[in-house]
Protein backbone atom coordinates (compact mmCIF):
# COMPACT_ATOMS: atom_id res chain seq x y z
CA UNK A 1 0.00 0.00 0.00
CA UNK A 2 1.05 3.61 -1.39
CA UNK A 3 0.54 6.15 1.49
CA UNK A 4 1.00 10.17 0.90
CA UNK A 5 1.90 12.04 4.26
CA UNK A 6 1.37 15.18 3.93
CA UNK A 7 2.87 18.07 6.33
CA UNK A 8 3.57 21.86 5.97
CA UNK A 9 7.26 21.44 6.27
CA UNK A 10 9.79 19.20 7.55
CA UNK A 11 8.03 18.39 10.64
CA UNK A 12 5.57 15.70 9.72
CA UNK A 13 9.20 13.56 9.36
CA UNK A 14 8.14 12.75 13.28
CA UNK A 15 5.17 11.15 12.29
CA UNK A 16 6.41 9.55 9.49
CA UNK A 17 9.05 7.62 11.71
CA UNK A 18 6.37 6.29 13.84
CA UNK A 19 4.67 4.94 10.19
CA UNK A 20 8.19 3.70 9.33
CA UNK A 21 9.19 1.85 12.32
CA UNK A 22 5.66 -0.11 12.50
CA UNK A 23 5.81 -0.79 8.65
CA UNK A 24 2.28 0.29 7.99
CA UNK A 25 2.84 0.53 4.79
CA UNK A 26 4.96 -0.34 1.61
CA UNK A 27 5.97 3.28 0.09
CA UNK A 28 5.55 6.45 2.32
CA UNK A 29 5.31 9.54 -0.67
CA UNK A 30 6.22 12.25 1.71
CA UNK A 31 5.40 16.10 0.78
CA UNK A 32 6.59 19.14 2.82
CA UNK A 33 5.39 22.69 1.55
CA UNK A 34 8.35 23.94 3.19
CA UNK A 35 7.99 26.99 0.90
CA UNK A 36 5.04 28.03 2.47
CA UNK A 37 5.53 26.90 5.57
CA UNK A 38 4.62 27.95 8.19
CA UNK A 39 0.69 26.85 8.92
CA UNK A 40 0.26 27.95 12.34
CA UNK A 41 0.45 31.27 11.64
CA UNK A 42 -1.75 31.28 8.81
CA UNK A 43 -6.18 31.98 8.21
CA UNK A 44 -7.99 28.79 7.39
CA UNK A 45 -8.67 29.58 4.11
CA UNK A 46 -5.31 30.02 3.15
CA UNK A 47 -4.62 26.65 5.21
CA UNK A 48 -7.52 25.15 3.17
CA UNK A 49 -6.25 26.23 -0.07
CA UNK A 50 -2.36 24.83 0.08
CA UNK A 51 -4.04 21.57 1.58
CA UNK A 52 -5.78 20.90 -1.92
CA UNK A 53 -3.35 21.83 -3.78
CA UNK A 54 -0.48 19.12 -1.84
CA UNK A 55 -3.84 16.45 -2.37
CA UNK A 56 -3.66 17.13 -5.75
CA UNK A 57 0.19 16.72 -5.91
CA UNK A 58 0.11 13.60 -3.86
CA UNK A 59 -2.88 12.00 -6.21
CA UNK A 60 -0.27 12.33 -9.56
CA UNK A 61 2.12 9.70 -6.88
CA UNK A 62 -1.45 7.23 -6.86
CA UNK A 63 -1.82 7.08 -2.95
CA UNK A 64 -4.32 4.49 -1.69
CA UNK A 65 -4.04 6.73 1.37
CA UNK A 66 -3.61 9.98 2.72
CA UNK A 67 -1.76 10.95 6.52
CA UNK A 68 -2.01 13.97 7.63
CA UNK A 69 0.96 14.76 9.68
CA UNK A 70 0.34 18.34 10.08
CA UNK A 71 -2.08 19.15 13.74
CA UNK A 72 -2.95 23.06 11.92
CA UNK A 73 -3.86 20.97 8.61
CA UNK A 74 -5.69 18.52 10.65
CA UNK A 75 -7.43 20.96 12.46
CA UNK A 76 -9.01 22.98 9.28
CA UNK A 77 -8.65 20.94 6.23
CA UNK A 78 -9.62 17.58 6.85
CA UNK A 79 -13.24 17.30 5.96
CA UNK A 80 -12.65 19.38 2.87
CA UNK A 81 -9.49 17.09 1.97
CA UNK A 82 -11.80 14.16 2.47
CA UNK A 83 -14.16 15.82 -0.10
CA UNK A 84 -12.01 15.77 -2.75
CA UNK A 85 -10.55 12.45 -2.85
CA UNK A 86 -11.54 8.95 -3.51
CA UNK A 87 -8.97 7.38 -0.86
CA UNK A 88 -8.99 7.74 2.81
CA UNK A 89 -7.80 10.64 4.40
CA UNK A 90 -6.61 10.19 8.44
CA UNK A 91 -5.64 13.41 10.04
CA UNK A 92 -3.86 13.42 13.71
CA UNK A 93 -6.12 15.02 15.90
CA UNK A 94 -8.76 12.19 16.41
CA UNK A 95 -6.09 10.09 17.06
CA UNK A 96 -4.47 12.37 19.41
CA UNK A 97 -7.63 12.30 21.30
CA UNK A 98 -7.86 9.04 21.40
CA UNK A 99 -4.48 8.04 22.32
CA UNK A 100 -5.04 10.29 25.27
CA UNK A 101 -8.29 8.84 26.37
CA UNK A 102 -6.83 4.96 25.89
CA UNK A 103 -4.19 6.61 28.33
CA UNK A 104 -6.45 8.37 31.16
CA UNK A 105 -8.69 6.66 33.56
CA UNK A 106 -10.50 9.45 34.99
CA UNK A 107 -12.40 12.06 33.53
CA UNK A 108 -11.08 14.43 35.77
CA UNK A 109 -7.38 14.43 34.58
CA UNK A 110 -5.77 17.25 33.90
CA UNK A 111 -4.43 17.94 30.42
CA UNK A 112 -2.32 20.24 28.44
CA UNK A 113 -2.93 20.70 24.83
CA UNK A 114 0.38 21.72 22.78
CA UNK A 115 -0.02 23.67 19.50
CA UNK A 116 0.28 26.02 17.09
CA UNK A 117 -1.59 29.08 16.80
CA UNK A 118 -4.07 28.15 14.44
CA UNK A 119 -4.69 24.84 15.94
CA UNK A 120 -4.91 26.05 19.40
CA UNK A 121 -7.71 29.33 18.11
CA UNK A 122 -9.23 25.97 15.94
CA UNK A 123 -10.19 24.17 19.51
CA UNK A 124 -10.16 20.86 17.80
CA UNK A 125 -8.45 19.31 20.59
CA UNK A 126 -10.22 20.66 23.38
CA UNK A 127 -14.19 19.88 21.11
CA UNK A 128 -13.38 16.27 20.69
CA UNK A 129 -11.57 15.75 24.19
CA UNK A 130 -14.77 17.29 26.01
CA UNK A 131 -16.65 15.82 23.42
CA UNK A 132 -15.12 12.55 25.96
CA UNK A 133 -15.89 13.93 29.27
CA UNK A 134 -12.52 15.56 29.52
CA UNK A 135 -13.14 18.84 30.90
CA UNK A 136 -9.99 20.09 32.69
CA UNK A 137 -8.15 21.33 30.29
CA UNK A 138 -4.91 24.01 29.14
CA UNK A 139 -4.57 25.04 25.96
CA UNK A 140 -1.01 26.79 24.94
CA UNK A 141 0.51 28.00 21.86
CA UNK A 142 4.33 27.56 22.77
CA UNK A 143 5.58 28.87 19.41
CA UNK A 144 9.38 29.49 19.89
CA UNK A 145 9.41 25.75 20.35
CA UNK A 146 9.26 25.61 16.15
CA UNK A 147 12.37 27.46 15.51
CA UNK A 148 14.33 25.59 18.57
CA UNK A 149 13.79 22.62 17.10
CA UNK A 150 14.69 23.99 13.62
CA UNK A 151 17.49 25.21 14.91
CA UNK A 152 18.09 21.61 16.74
CA UNK A 153 18.31 22.51 20.12
CA UNK A 154 16.58 19.51 21.46
CA UNK A 155 18.06 20.05 25.28
CA UNK A 156 20.11 22.66 26.78
CA UNK A 157 19.37 26.30 28.15
CA UNK A 158 17.40 27.70 25.37
CA UNK A 159 14.89 24.91 25.69
CA UNK A 160 14.61 25.08 29.30
CA UNK A 161 14.64 28.50 29.14
CA UNK A 162 11.73 28.83 27.06
CA UNK A 163 9.91 26.00 28.50
CA UNK A 164 9.83 27.73 31.92
CA UNK A 165 8.78 31.33 30.35
CA UNK A 166 5.68 29.02 28.57
CA UNK A 167 4.74 26.91 31.84
CA UNK A 168 4.82 30.05 34.18
CA UNK A 169 1.48 29.29 35.45
CA UNK A 170 1.26 25.91 35.49
CA UNK A 171 0.65 25.26 38.80
CA UNK A 172 0.11 21.67 38.58
CA UNK A 173 1.53 18.85 36.38
CA UNK A 174 -0.49 18.02 34.04
CA UNK A 175 -1.61 14.47 33.53
CA UNK A 176 -1.01 14.41 29.93
CA UNK A 177 0.28 16.70 27.29
CA UNK A 178 -0.80 16.60 24.03
CA UNK A 179 2.01 17.04 21.65
CA UNK A 180 -0.68 19.03 18.90
CA UNK A 181 2.57 19.73 16.48
CA UNK A 182 4.63 17.79 14.44
CA UNK A 183 7.49 19.07 15.78
CA UNK A 184 7.02 18.86 19.44
CA UNK A 185 7.54 15.14 19.46
CA UNK A 186 11.32 15.96 19.25
CA UNK A 187 11.90 17.82 22.46
CA UNK A 188 9.41 14.87 24.12
CA UNK A 189 12.94 14.25 26.64
CA UNK A 190 13.14 17.74 27.24
CA UNK A 191 9.39 18.01 27.87
CA UNK A 192 9.10 14.94 30.14
CA UNK A 193 12.10 16.26 32.19
CA UNK A 194 10.11 18.88 32.93
CA UNK A 195 6.54 17.02 33.84
CA UNK A 196 8.19 14.08 34.59
CA UNK A 197 4.49 12.30 35.43
CA UNK A 198 2.78 13.65 32.77
CA UNK A 199 1.89 10.83 29.88
CA UNK A 200 2.90 12.46 26.72
CA UNK A 201 0.71 12.58 23.57
CA UNK A 202 2.79 11.63 20.20
CA UNK A 203 0.56 12.09 16.76
CA UNK A 204 2.88 9.05 15.26
CA UNK A 205 1.95 7.11 17.71
CA UNK A 206 -1.55 8.02 18.20
CA UNK A 207 -1.72 7.56 14.16
CA UNK A 208 -0.16 3.97 14.23
CA UNK A 209 -2.44 2.81 17.12
CA UNK A 210 -5.10 4.64 15.61
CA UNK A 211 -4.96 3.24 11.92
CA UNK A 212 -4.23 -0.46 13.47
CA UNK A 213 -7.43 -0.66 15.99
CA UNK A 214 -9.84 1.20 14.00
CA UNK A 215 -8.76 0.96 10.13
CA UNK A 216 -7.90 -2.53 10.31
CA UNK A 217 -4.43 -1.61 8.24
CA UNK A 218 -1.94 -4.62 9.02
CA UNK A 219 1.08 -4.72 9.03
CA UNK A 220 3.93 -4.77 5.77
CA UNK A 221 6.17 -7.62 6.19
CA UNK A 222 8.66 -5.15 3.90
CA UNK A 223 10.97 -2.19 4.85
CA UNK A 224 8.52 0.69 4.14
CA UNK A 225 10.62 2.89 1.00
CA UNK A 226 10.33 6.57 1.37
CA UNK A 227 10.33 9.13 -1.33
CA UNK A 228 10.61 13.06 0.10
CA UNK A 229 9.12 16.04 -2.21
CA UNK A 230 9.41 19.09 -0.88
CA UNK A 231 7.92 22.49 -2.84
CA UNK A 232 11.35 24.31 -1.75
CA UNK A 233 14.82 23.59 -1.16
CA UNK A 234 14.31 19.57 -0.86
CA UNK A 235 17.64 18.85 0.07
CA UNK A 236 17.28 20.34 3.33
CA UNK A 237 14.12 17.41 3.76
CA UNK A 238 16.07 15.28 2.65
CA UNK A 239 19.23 15.99 5.45
CA UNK A 240 16.86 16.44 8.26
CA UNK A 241 15.42 12.88 7.23
CA UNK A 242 18.70 11.77 7.56
CA UNK A 243 19.13 12.89 11.16
CA UNK A 244 15.63 12.70 12.45
CA UNK A 245 14.87 9.13 11.29
CA UNK A 246 17.95 7.66 12.58
CA UNK A 247 17.15 7.59 15.80
N1 LIG B 1 3.23 21.17 11.01
C1 LIG B 1 2.67 22.19 11.86
C2 LIG B 1 1.68 21.53 12.85
O1 LIG B 1 1.78 20.38 13.20
C3 LIG B 1 3.73 22.97 12.60
C4 LIG B 1 4.54 23.91 11.71
C5 LIG B 1 3.68 24.97 11.01
O2 LIG B 1 3.24 25.94 11.66
O3 LIG B 1 3.45 24.83 9.83
O4 LIG B 1 0.75 22.18 13.26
Amino acid sequence: MRAGVYDSGVGGLTVAKSLIEHKLFDEIVYFGDTARVPYGTKESKTIIKYSLEALELLKSFDIDIMIVACNTVSAYALEELQKNASFKIFGVIEPGVLAAVNRLKEQNSSILILGTKATIASGQYEKLLRQNGYNNLISLNPSLFVPIVEEGLFEGEVLQSTMEHYFKNIKQEPDAVILGCTHFPLISKALQNYFPKSVLIHSGDAIVEYLESKCNIKRSKNKTSLKLLASDNVKILESTANLWLKN
